[in-house]
């Protein structure tokens, strides 16, 4: 039987089927599956060697911390767990223009100016460009190894004089090419091979060894995803556009925490650190003003303060609009139905438009009750009062839920100056103490019907 000489690969996540289709079945991207040759494994034609005995040892034995170089910017060492690790590969993904090249030439500038080895490997910008955005960032000086490089080969020879360097970056993956693979850059197939190579080289010396990738909706390029099981570390740098601030996010990390976020803000003389994020979301909330509530969340280890804001309009006929920017469309239908059956909040004729101010996306079902309160402030017209935060989650029932961190998220709140705070009702059973900070006024709520009359007019009738 005839072998078939090239096979066919999803361009987002990496699935190979033996058959071209319109959509992966794998990860149900339209349109990202493309025909590739198979690639001859080196192993199959060369004669094959006997294998060499492998080395079982017993879990106990001397575990050194692996050695880390800080970069010197407190908000990306957060998320990376304490700093570079040597020897280790991470991936700092996100959209094109979002940030990544900053980022991590500020990053590479930090270590090299430490007096630490380091080489920037750019191969989606010239040498000129890389310099231009150098001296834009006040960073010229640092004494940076810049390369304008695209074939893996060359760049392997090279980075084999260079093992003892801290730091090296290469931006991005997706223009790596390596040439004994025939496909274009930027397929699975060459990220693939080319992000192997690279770490191989990474893991045989002792740097830490920093990946771009873009991400791409429409997948025309291969996504970071189908590297992510390859790396140590994976960071997504995210943001709107439309937003100065940037929040680099760790969604996988062997030497540290996930769930840990740095947040930045771009300005014009590159990424700034934020090291107070709740009075940057907060900065622009006007007091006293019907359906806006302030959130007291919790971005991986760090209570963020964010505003929720809520706007109701009459619907003028058909199926009521729900929009939602930095929530969950979802959470947000579920929350609209038990503040329709538990606290008889009629909505089912009003368009609801839920926003959580500065563009922060969050993700926490703590936030329940804050919307929750964000809508019944705009339902009954009556502003929340200007010194509350709000966290708890609401179940079905309209019960409100415990959340973890009450404590961290009280601190924080106290910290910016509020003066109260609505959570969950403590059980009775529950043995620990709230240590709440001094001067805030605590009001437990245990059931959303309990929150609605706090907004709602004398009579006890919503609107
Ligand atoms: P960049 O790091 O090139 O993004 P990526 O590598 O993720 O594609 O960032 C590009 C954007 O950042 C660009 O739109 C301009 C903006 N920017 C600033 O606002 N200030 C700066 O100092 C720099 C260097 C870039
Ligand atoms: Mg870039």
């Amino acid at each position: 039987m005839a072998k078939p000489v090239s096979r066919f690969v999803c361009q987002s996540c990496g699935a190979v089927t033996p058959k071209w289709a319109g959509s992966c079945a794998t990860c149900g991207e339209w349109n990202t599956i493309e025909e590739e040759p198979i690639p001859v494994r080196p192993g199959s034609a060369a004669k094959a060697q006997p294998g060499r005995r492998v080395a079982f040892v017993g879990l106990a034995g001397s575990a050194e911390p692996p050695p880390r170089a800080p970069t010197g910017i407190a908000e990306l060492d957060r998320v990376l767990g304490g700093g570079l690790v040597a020897a280790s590969v991470g991936l700092v993904g996100g959209d094109p223009g979002i940030g990544k090249s900053t980022l991590l030439l500020q990053a590479a500038a930090q270590l090299a100016r430490a007096g630490r080895r380091v080489l920037y490997i750019s191969g989606e910008e010239s040498i000129e460009q890389v310099r231009l955005r150098a001296r834009r960032l006040g960073v010229a000086d640092a004494p940076i190894e810049l390369a304008a490089a695209v074939n893996v080969r060359d760049i392997a020879a090279s980075l084999e004089q260079a093992k003892d360097a801290a730091l090296v970056v290469v931006d991005s993956i997706q223009t790596m090419w390596l040439d004994a693979i025939d496909s274009a850059p930027g397929t699975v197939a060459q990220v693939r091979a080319c992000a192997f190579e690279l770490i191989r080289l990474a893991k045989s010396g002792s740097f830490a060894l920093v990946l771009v990738g873009h991400v791409t909706k429409d997948g025309a390029i291969a996504g970071p995803r189908v590297l992510e099981h390859m790396v140590d570390a994976v960071l997504y740098f995210e943001g709107d556009r439309g937003h100065q601030f940037r929040i680099l996010r760790a969604v996988k990390n062997r030497f540290g925490a996930t769930d840990e976020i740095g947040v930045f803000e771009m300005t014009d003389r590159g990424l700034a650190e934020v090291a107070n994020p709740s009075a940057l979301f907060l900065a622009e909330r006007r007091g006293n003003v019907a359906g806006s509530a302030v959130f007291a969340g919790l971005e991986g280890t760090r209570p963020v303060l964010v505003e929720v804001q809520a706007l109701l309009a009459p619907n003028a006929g058909g199926s009521p609009r729900r929009s939602v920017i930095g929530w969950d469309g979802g959470r947000l239908a579920m929350l609209l139905a038990v503040l329709e059956t538990r606290a008889g909040v009629r909505l089912n004729m009003t368009d609801v438009y839920l926003n959580i101010a500065g563009g922060l996306r969050v993700n926490e079902p703590a936030a329940d009750l804050a919307v929750a309160a964000a809508i019944a402030s705009a339902a009954f017209e009556k502003p929340a009062s200007a010194g509350m935060v709000y966290f708890g989650e609401v179940g079905l029932s309209g019960e409100v839920r415990q959340v973890a961190q009450a404590e961290a998220r009280l601190k924080e709140a106290a910290k910016l100056g509020f003066l109260e705070a609505s959570l969950p009702r403590r059980l009775a059973h529950g043995n620990r103490r709230l240590a709440a900070p001094d001067g805030l006024r605590l009001e437990e709520i245990g059931h959303i019907a309990d929150l609605v009359a706090r907004f709602a007019p004398e009579s006890g009738k919503p609107a």
